[in-house]
């Protein structure tokens, strides 16, 4: 399939997906949005994609928000549309069954910010800018940062920077949780590889499962997130995975995961 906006590799299993519109720094129009949808979609039944790394081209940024010349252009009913197919989208890529992992190689704003929120894992390079500066432009955020930026790092903190529209280096990024680890530039992509490819390395139906016990769980009172939590565990013991998983451990040998 031929992108506009967007680049994809795949290499054994792990998905590369850069996100290609340098000029703007990598700003999410509307085409934008929808190529990264139409990955995300073939990439889920696609079952040569083990995992997804998602980056934005060039040296200076991941994405920069979205496209502001496109948002001028927004009446309250297309305004609330382009919100709503946002959330869908990101929605889409939180539910994703197989690793995300946002690598984070320059400014993360806006529209950016919430794509990587929106990945199950972050890593960022130390030059990184995250934020949510969407206030300076008389809007809030709308793809869905408002509620994944309380969940993860608490109110106070996202009050703060939503309010404010204050951007973030990396360091301090870690310090508060909205990033999970920090690296040189030039090791982004080999740090990012390096975890997609140890979580590919576990057994696939397990992950999948922990991603949807976090990920639903998390939107669900704790009792029923527990209750999602025990069904998905039972399910699994029915795997040949998990039985594959136990024996190997106890031949003492490299556990040979399938899938199934
Ligand atoms: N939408 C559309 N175009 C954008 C953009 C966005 N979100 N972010 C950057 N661009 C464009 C700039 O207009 C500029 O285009 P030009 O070369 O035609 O003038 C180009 O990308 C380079 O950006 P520039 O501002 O010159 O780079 P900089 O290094 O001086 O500043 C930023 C970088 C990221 C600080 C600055 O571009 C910025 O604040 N962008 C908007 C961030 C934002 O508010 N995002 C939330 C949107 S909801």
């Amino acid at each position: 399939m031929a992108y506009e906006n967007v680049r994809t590799e795949v290499r054994d299993g792990l998905l590369v997906l850069t996100i290609d519109r340098a000029k703007v720094l990598n700003a999410l129009n509307a085409a934008t949005m929808e190529e990264i949808y139409e990955v995300f979609a073939a990439a889920r039944s696609d079952e040569k994609v083990k995992a997804v790394i998602v980056t934005g081209g060039g040296d200076k940024a991941f994405v920069a928000g979205a496209d502001i010349g496109e948002l001028a252009q927004k009446t309250p009913t297309t305004g609330k549309e382009t919100s709503e197919r946002g959330q869908f989208i990101l929605s889409f890529i939180e539910r994703f069954p197989k690793p995300v992992i946002a690598a984070i190689n320059g400014f993360a704003l806006g529209g950016g910010c919430e794509l990587a929120l929106a990945c199950h894992i972050r890593i960022a390079s130390e030059k990184a800018q995250l934020g949510l500066p969407e206030v300076t432009l008389g809007i809030i955020p709308g793809y869905g940062g408002t509620q994944r930026m309380a969940r993860l790092l608490g109110k106070g903190k996202a009050l703060e920077l939503i309010c404010t529209g204050d951007r973030i280096g990396a360091a301090e990024a870690e310090r508060i949780g909205l990033v999970n680890k920090v690296v040189p530039a030039d090791q982004l992509m080999a740090t990012a590889e390096e975890m997609a490819r140890k979580i590919m390395s576990r057994g696939p139906l397990a992950v999948r499962a922990a991603i949807e016990a976090v990920m639903s769980g998390s939107d669900m009172p704790s009792a029923e997130g527990q209750f999602l939590e025990a069904t998905l565990f039972g399910l699994l013991c029915a795997s040949e995975d998990t039985k594959e998983g136990m024996k190997a451990f106890l031949e003492k040998r490299p556990a040979s995961f399938k899938g199934k």
